[in-house]
């Protein structure tokens, strides 16, 4: 039987108790660093297993923060996420913590199952216990950060994906994260949690792990390295600055319907050989000590990543519609800030070039 619950109660208003899984990832902590400057007066518990892509230093200027707490442990974990609910109170639950690189994915999609679905599942279930411990209040929200990715793959003349385009994963990780999204959309039919979702097409900006096709090319053009596109070059992706992402999160909390999912997205389709030539040419102007220059003499073509989706497009028309939110940045601006900022925080992303990181970087580009 569907549970009657009473949907138009608003967020509460300040302060609020959030619980933020992958807090010390890209977005998470990108989204820990915004909601400390928007909501000054709400509680922040960052919760993350710090995993090579966890890093306290993406939380760097927040350490004196009496609102913010950091917490080292797993979404798996089950007894330590009752824990937290109850001690800290927790109001609303913003779920990033999730295994994220697609190229990882293929070489070990374990990780992957782990964490995105069982962590997920593990995540409602004490979230709902909590929820019906207090009395099933209406302000709580369950906020899971998800991507395009489920939707498949586009072709050239095809619509942009929509809140209602058919679920099609066509790597472990998107499989991963279609399961999570899944589970979450059971939980309010079934049980009437106030889950909302979010789907969101490619991020870039600050903090953005090494590993990923932007952060890459800004570090391998800064080191003289090859830049690897994959295939023709011809894939496209679909844009958009972090703190944007971060802003719809924001909107989609306070406005946004619970049992809805809304898709992010900042219509703004590139093709990676074009984003690739348009990252070499900002180098060219930003940087004053490039090995190699101009840096798009490095591009280099290297085999296909298997099972390659050809083309993400994001319609955020509900979003835009339903929330009233728009993005602040187009793609020339924030990758003129993203570039400026790989520029001055070599400090940052040096560390991270780990002997680990090497070995996985040798796997997937042998042919570089
Ligand atoms: P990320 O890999 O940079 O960060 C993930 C964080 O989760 C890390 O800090 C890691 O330590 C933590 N983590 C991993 N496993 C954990 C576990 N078992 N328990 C606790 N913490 C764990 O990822 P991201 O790019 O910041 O992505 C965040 C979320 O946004 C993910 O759910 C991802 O699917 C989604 N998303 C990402 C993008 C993108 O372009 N990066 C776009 C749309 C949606
Ligand atoms: O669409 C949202 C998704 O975007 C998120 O859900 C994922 O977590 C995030 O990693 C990202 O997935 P992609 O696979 O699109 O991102 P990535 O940066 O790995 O690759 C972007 C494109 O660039 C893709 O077409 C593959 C290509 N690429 C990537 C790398 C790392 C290359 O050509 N060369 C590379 O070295």
């Amino acid at each position: 039987m569907r549970l009657v619950v009473e949907q138009n109660q608003a967020l509460s208003r300040e302060p609020r108790t959030i619980l933020v899984t992958g807090g010390a990832g890209f977005i998470g902590s990108n989204f820990v660093h915004y909601w400390c400057q928007q909501y000054p007066g709400d509680r922040i518990v960052v919760l993350d297993a710090l995993t090579y892509a966890g890093n306290r230093n993406n939380l760097a200027g927040l350490e004196g923060w009496a609102n913010l707490r950091f917490v080292q442990g797993d979404i798996c974990d089950r007894p330590l996420i009752d824990a937290l609910l109850q001690e800290e109170g927790i109001d609303i639950l913003a779920h990033f913590a999730a295994e994220s690189h697609v190229d990882r994915s293929i070489l070990g999609p374990d990780a992957f199952v782990r964490t995105n679905v069982i962590g997920t599942f593990t995540l409602l279930e004490a979230f709902r216990q909590y929820w019906l411990t207090n009395g099933q209040p209406t302000h709580f929200r369950f906020h899971h950060v998800s991507t395009d990715e489920v939707y498949g793959s586009l072709n050239p003349n095809d619509p942009g994906f929509s809140e209602t385009t058919p679920y099609a994963p066509n790597s472990p990780y998107s499989a991963s994260k279609a399961g999570s999204d899944h589970l979450v959309r059971a939980y309010y039919h079934t049980y009437g949690l106030p889950t909302l979702m979010t789907n969101c097409s490619n991020n870039y900006g600050p903090y953005h792990f090494p590993e990923k096709l932007i952060p890459l090319m800004c570090i391998n053009i800064l080191m003289g390295k090859g830049l690897p596109v994959y295939g023709d070059g011809q894939n496209i992706r679909d844009w958009l600055y972090v703190e944007d992402h971060c802003s719809a999160i924001d909107a989609v909390l306070h406005r946004g319907k619970p049992g809805e999912t809304y898709n992010i997205g900042g219509n703004n389709e590139v093709k990676n050989i074009d984003l690739v030539h348009k990252l070499c040419e900002l180098m060219d102007e930003l940087a004053t000590d490039l090995p190699v220059r101009p840096a798009h003499k490095l591009i280099t073509f290297v085999k296909d990543r298997p099972g390659h989706d050809r083309r993400y497009a994001i319609d955020a028309t509900k979003l835009r519609t339903e929330i009233g939110w728009t993005p602040a940045e187009t793609v020339e601006s924030g990758l003129r800030k993203t570039v400026q900022w790989y520029l001055t925080h070599r400090n940052w992303w040096q560390p991270l070039l780990s002997p680990e990181y090497q070995a996985y970087y040798k796997q997937v580009y042998t042919s570089v």
